[in-house]
């Protein structure tokens, strides 16, 4: 029997504007088109093999637009589905160079919410029917209500954030946020389109036996990540662990905050400064993974506290359990010359 019983997303947030003393409806409102948007990427991705088909003999669908790449066509999604609706005053998207002001159809725009985004992740693992993601972030902007956002009201310590999120296109679609008071998970029921909460209050495990990272780039690692590699493989009390990497933070984050794992995107020699990025991909996760009981780091300190200076700022990112997290940093502090990354040239 299908279980339609549950919360829905859109019953969620309302009870839950009780943690807010003067609430708007602003933000739960921002929340609900994020709601929309993701379910309009979702109806997408699921027919992306189609598409693709179909977009082989001239490369323009049966309106005569030209086919989108699936990561562009959800930029476009979460940014109108904003834009349109005036519901933040500015976004930051991965897929743009520069923040988008939102001015409000009068010229004015009196919301208070920036939003940061990373509308496809994974997006590699698009061709070939494998799980991606949509990573979001959401501050209070820092400059005045009513005029235009400045770059200081995205360049805010993670710890700032009110909200922040992922929705993971996967077997199930699901969509899991946390607005400081824990982290809480909701699948899509697609015969009615609406989301359910199916995962109340997640946590991860303190410990795990996963640990996911491209491994395939050992030799370019600093050595405090190569000494981490090794212990996770040696035969002792519950180790070696096992090596799980979709390639998709999202997928990744997801099944090891469910069952207990770390994931790394470390400095390399190819890479110097990492490869994910502060504002749209590990701040939002780290405010995620504290929120559910993990930790996350740059190998050397908490991320949320790194003050970003620029929008597309890379950092390396060591997330998940713990007990895992902490250990890796043993293993990192016995380097410290690698801690120095900022400095370097990308
Ligand atoms: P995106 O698709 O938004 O560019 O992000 C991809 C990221 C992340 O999701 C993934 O874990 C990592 O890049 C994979 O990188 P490698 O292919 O270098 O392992
Ligand atoms: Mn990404
Ligand atoms: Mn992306």
């Amino acid at each position: 029997m299908e279980e339609i019983n549950l919360t829905t997303l859109g019953e969620f947030i309302i009870e839950n504007q009780k943690h807010y003393k003067s609430t708007s409806g602003e933000f739960s409102r921002l929340l609900s088109s994020i709601k929309l948007a993701a379910k309009i990427v979702n109806h997408s991705v699921s027919k992306a093999g189609l598409v693709d088909i179909l977009g082989a003999a001239g490369d323009t669908n049966i309106q005569g637009e030209d086919q989108q790449k699936l990561d562009v066509y959800a930029n476009d999604v979460f940014m109108k589905t904003l834009v349109n609706r005036e519901i933040a005053c500015g976004i930051a998207s991965e897929e743009e160079d520069e923040f988008v002001v939102i001015k409000g159809k009068q010229g004015t725009n009196e919301n208070k919410y920036v939003m940061l985004i990373d509308p496809l992740d994974g997006s590699s693992n698009i061709d070939v029917n494998v799980s991606v993601g949509t990573i979001f972030s959401i501050y209070k902007r820092v400059t005045k209500i009513g005029t235009p956002v400045q770059i200081e009201d995205f360049l805010q310590c993670g710890s700032q954030q009110v909200a922040a999120g992922y929705v993971v296109y996967g077997t199930s679609t699901m969509l899991v946020y946390t607005s400081g008071h824990g982290v809480n998970g909701f699948t899509l029921n697609p015969a009615i389109g609406s989301f359910h909460l199916s995962h109340p209050n997640m946590m991860f495990p303190k410990d795990g036996k996963i640990y996911s990272i491209n491994e395939g780039n050992y030799v370019h690692f600093p050595q405090g990540v190569k000494d981490y590699l090794k212990y996770c493989q040696e035969e002792k009390d519950n180790r070696p662990y096992t090596s799980r990497y979709i390639g998709s933070l999202v997928s990744d984050f997801h099944r090891n905050m469910i069952k207990g794992g770390i994931y790394l995107y470390p400095t390399s020699s190819i890479g110097p400064k990492g490869k994910l990025r502060l504002l749209y991909e590990c701040n939002p996760m780290a405010f995620l993974a504290e929120q559910a009981g993990g930790k996350a780091s740059d190998g050397y300190k908490r991320i949320m506290d790194i003050k970003p200076t620029e929008l597309h700022q890379r950092v390396p990112f060591f997330c998940g359990s713990v007990n895992m997290v902490e250990k890796a940093e043993e293993f990192m502090a016995k380097h410290p010359e690698d801690a120095n990354y900022a400095s370097l040239d990308s």
